[in-house]
């Protein structure tokens, strides 16, 4: 795991033009939905991130052919499956691998999934997952750290999530793809990467009704078929890259956009003063010298999402006045928060509720983050702040971001990369 570290020079206002990747978190489901079918699936417009390759290499591992084209695209096709495990080793890398679960109990309606531990910003059980698996027939045991799910057959049934949950929809609907009938799943999450899921699954031959809805209707098949399919784009780069321009009281435009992902973020925004244009698949995004506090509480999409709280947060630092966030989807997201305060930022944390406190300036230091927004508000703090701050581990960075430090210096951050062999001489 490299331990390269993101240098940067603050206080230089970002101009010109920036492209949107990919969706990761469309990106890794839309990956595991290859797995049901041994027909040929192409997804278009992937980004090179960590993640992404983790699940490349989990599919590879049950047997895919995978090849990749110059257009960021990626064909795979997993003709035969015959594994049904998947080993601690890939799980560890990343919590996304739980979304192996529904479609291996779909095709081969058995499936040992090493159990994902807790991760940095909480907890995060899979009970929903689970027992969505079991409305559908299957019997699940939890055994030395795996989760064991097997079904004679696999029968479409009502479900209800008490809890919204975004990979717990969409491993729930790819095991319902295969099921014999109707399933009706309520109380669905609503996230673009859901929709983008449940279009896929459509495309493959599998009938769902009540699409972006939070009650769909999936009729299983015994047979689904490839799909071809371009990645949404990535919102929380997107938003990422909206913050960035803000703070350095700069002027963006970000491409290969859709506005329609972030209307919640858009209107946080525009209330603390960033102001935000709109054209087709482009935004056009205009800093400003002062920013009002604003009052945000995270929630399932369509309010504020949890993955750009921590990037809102380094913005707040420098309004002019007492801003307010309550996070309430995970219990241990405030990890920036420390780090941030060592950057000369006023933040108090009450369980789920921070009070930032503005300030005129920020101030570089060495800091470090735990997971990838936090990371990722580290940096936009360090754009903003006097001096020079050093993020480290940005291997975080990495699993969601692609090339951050390029795309932010070819629009005037004085950011680098150091690489860990290098901090070393
Ligand atoms: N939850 C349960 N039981 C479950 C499932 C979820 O209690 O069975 C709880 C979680 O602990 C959490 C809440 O429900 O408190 C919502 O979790 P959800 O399942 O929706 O999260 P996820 O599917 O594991 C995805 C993204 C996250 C993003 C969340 C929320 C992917 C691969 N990950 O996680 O992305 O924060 O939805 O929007 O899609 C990131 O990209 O940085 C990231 C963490």
């Amino acid at each position: 795991m490299s331990l390269d570290r993101m240098k940067i020079e603050g206080g230089f206002p970002l101009r010109g033009a920036i492209e949107i990747g990919g969706a990761k978190n469309a990106a890794l489901p839309a990956l595991a939905m290859t797995m049901l079918t041994p027909e040929r699936c192409i997804l278009k417009g992937v980004p090179a991130l960590y993640d992404i390759q983790t699940m490349l290499d989990i599919l590879k591992y049950f047997g895919a052919d995978i090849s990749k084209g110059d257009d960021k695209s990626i064909e795979v096709q997993l003709s035969v499956l015959e594994k049904t495990e998947a080993p601690y080793d890939f799980v560890r890398k990343m919590r996304a691998s739980v979304l192996l679960l529904g479609p291996l109990l779909a095709r081969k309606k058995i499936a040992r999934v090493s159990l994902p531990g807790g991760c940095a910003i909480g907890v995060r059980p899979i009970d929903m997952h689970l027992k969505a698996f079991a409305a559908l027939g299957a019997t699940i045991r939890l055994k030395e750290g795996y989760v064991e799910a097997e079904a004679q057959e696999l029968l479409g049934a009502n479900f209800t999530f008490d809890i919204t949950t975004v990979t717990g929809t969409v491993n729930a609907m790819m095991a319902a793809s295969m099921a014999k009938g109707e399933t009706v799943l309520h109380n669905c999450a609503l996230e673009p990467e859901v929709v983008f899921c449940a279009e896929i699954l459509i495309s493959m031959g599998v009938p769902v009704d009540g699409v972006g809805t939070s009650v769909m209707r999936i009729k299983g098949q015994s047979q689904v078929g490839g799909f071809s399919a371009t990645l949404i784009p990535d919102r929380i780069e997107t938003g990422t890259y909206l913050v960035a321009a803000a703070i350095t009281q700069g002027e963006l435009v970000l491409k290969n956009t859709c506005a329609n992902h972030l209307v919640a973020l858009i209107s946080v925004l525009s209330e603390a003063g960033v102001e935000i244009e709109v054209d087709g698949s482009q935004m056009r995004v205009k800093g400003n010298s002062t920013y009002h506090p604003v009052r945000i509480q995270t929630a399932p999409h369509p309010e504020f999402p949890t993955d750009m709280q921590a990037q809102v947060m380094s913005l707040l630092c420098l309004a002019k006045g007492k801003s307010e966030i309550t996070e309430t989807i995970f219990e241990n997201r405030y990890m920036h928060v420390p780090e941030l305060v060592r950057m000369g930022a006023n933040i108090s944390v009450k369980g789920s509720v921070a009070k930032i406190q503005g300030v005129p300036s920020l101030y570089g230091a060495p800091v470090m983050a735990t997971d990838l927004r936090a990371s990722a508000s580290l940096v936009l703090a360090g754009l903003a702040a006097q001096g020079t701050t050093e993020v480290l581990r940005i291997y975080h960075l990495d699993r969601g971001y692609e090339t951050m430090e390029k795309k932010l210096s070819s629009v005037g951050a004085k950011i680098e990369r150091v690489e860990e062999k290098k901090s070393k001489e």
